[in-house]
């Protein structure tokens, strides 16, 4: 059925217009003041609301064997928690270890989501050794649409490639138009730290970030930079957590390193006195690189206005109460990760807009349209024009709620960011055209969220 989404306030990088949105064959055909549409068309009064462009998170964890257990959600729970929160295509991390096959790997990802997500979704693939096969696995994954990789300088023996491996796969990338997406933490001294630590009798949760301070991630953030300078090749560091890594990062961005940043929602509102409440409420919040002291805050909002921060992702990756408390003897082995895929959006637009961190078209490119330029899905992701897919979010800015395990649709039995207040939340959201949410209920179709391919850039 076609779509009309009357008279909204279009956001989009470039423009705020007053205008009709109508769609047809999942994509926007028309975009103009009284459109005359067929009799069978589903009409969306978006009278006094924002419509933005579907919101892209760039860095999801769904399927995630790690740290002796599994990450709590599946295609069909992510994408619908992802849905409410106005999120309409996620891009997950396809992580093999290190003993496994890449591409063994790669079909497993795919077949998880095939047919479950209730969104459009895409992979980066963790490239977590470099053995003869490699490039030719590569290839065919670029080939296939999965133009971006993801390294791990941290997680040594698992995740974890030497810089034999990075420069390698660097190097490949460059050739193959592949971005390349890296964690950046010296893994050889978080495993000398934490020994130490664990040898002082320091085994709580209030240990994870000491074992992991500012300078260990400047230091991952500093020797990727220097690696893409001498391949030539584009980077994209995820999950960046403090000022110390940021001024490098931006330094080697200023001498012409093509080397994007991404920062995750847990950094820009928990600080480290969460992993440092006592128990499993500690647990709760360890993840890496760490929650950091609360003065990085104010650096990561100004540049994330300023745009040096391109993207904010969640690095959404949920771990139960029972998983976390695997760690209850000792910090090292808490499984690592913070959930936040439904609450990206929602907390962004309060603590960002509202408070005047972030203004609006600023928000949309943060969220959704640099993320879609960077991984090769724009204009059909990321922006609202005729010829894009129809991924709209109707936003209702005077909802007013509070974030809660008990409402949430993630699989987890709590919420990092529970108790915070949000003051917006998608009232309509679409995904190709199709009505998938309203006013935080999922009405849409499961499954039929489809694998987004993309093509290689030669930036
Ligand atoms: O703590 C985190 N970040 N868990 C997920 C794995 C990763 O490093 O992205
Ligand atoms: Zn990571
Ligand atoms: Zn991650």
């Amino acid at each position: 059925m076609p779509l009309l989404i009357r008279n909204g306030e279009i956001v989009t990088v470039g423009s705020r217009i007053r205008a009709d949105i109508y769609a047809e064959n999942e994509i926007i055909t028309r975009i103009g003041k009284d459109l005359e549409v067929p009799p069978n068309t589903e009409v969306i009064d978006a009278t006094g609301k924002p419509v933005f462009p579907g919101f892209i998170d760039p860095h999801v964890h769904i399927y995630l064997p790690f740290m002796a257990t599994f990450a709590k959600d599946t295609h069909e729970s992510g994408s619908i928690a992802a849905l409410i929160g106005g999120t309409t295509t996620y891009i997950e991390m396809c992580c093999p270890n290190r003993n496994d096959d890449a591409l063994e790997g790669y079909q497993l990802w795919k077949s998880k989501a095939d047919c479950k997500s209730a969104c459009d979704y895409a992979f980066h693939m963790s490239v977590t050794k470099f053995v003869k096969e490699t490039e030719a696995q590569l290839r065919q994954i670029v080939a296939d649409g999965t133009a971006s990789f993801k390294i791990f300088l941290a997680y040594k023996n698992f995740f974890g490639v030497d810089d034999g491996e990075m420069y390698q796969t660097l190097e490949l990338a460059k050739r193959l138009g592949a971005i390349v997406t890296a964690h950046c933490e010296n893994a050889e001294l978080v495993a000398r730290l934490q020994q130490k630590l664990l040898a002082e009798g320091k085994t709580g949760p209030e240990w994870h970030e000491p074992s992991r301070p500012e300078s260990v991630e400047a230091e991952g953030t500093g020797r990727f930079a220097t690696f893409l300078e001498n391949t030539g090749a584009t980077g994209y560091v995820v999950h960046l957590s403090c000022e110390k890594a940021l001024h490098v990062a931006l330094a080697a961005k200023s001498r012409g390193v093509k080397i994007h940043v991404e920062s995750v929602l847990p950094h820009f509102l928990l600080d480290k006195t969460f992993a440092e409440r006592p128990g499993v409420e500690g647990m709760k919040h360890v993840m890496s690189p760490p929650l950091r002291a609360k003065h990085n805050q104010a650096g990561l909002w100004n540049a994330l206005a300023a745009g040096s921060i391109d993207t904010v992702g969640t690095d959404h990756c949920p771990f139960d109460t029972e998983q976390k408390l695997l760690g209850k003897d000792s910090f090292v082995n808490i499984p690592n990760g913070i959930p936040g895929i439904e609450d990206r959006v929602n907390l962004l637009y309060t603590q960002g807009v509202k408070r005047g961190r972030l203004d609006l078209n600023r928000f949309v490119d943060a969220a959704s349209t640099r993320a879609a330029k960077l991984f090769g899905l724009f204009p059909r992701k990321g922006t609202i024009a005729v010829g894009s897919d129809a991924d709209l979010v109707v936003y209702d800015t005077d909802y007013r709620g509070t974030i809660s395990a008990k409402s949430q649709h993630v699989n987890n039995d709590y919420n990092g960011f529970e108790g915070m207040e949000i003051e917006g939340r998608p009232s309509v959201v679409t995904v190709r055209g199709n009505v998938q949410v309203r006013d935080g209920k999922f009405i849409g179709e499961g499954g039929r969220g489809r694998m987004l391919k993309r093509e290689p850039s030669f930036f």
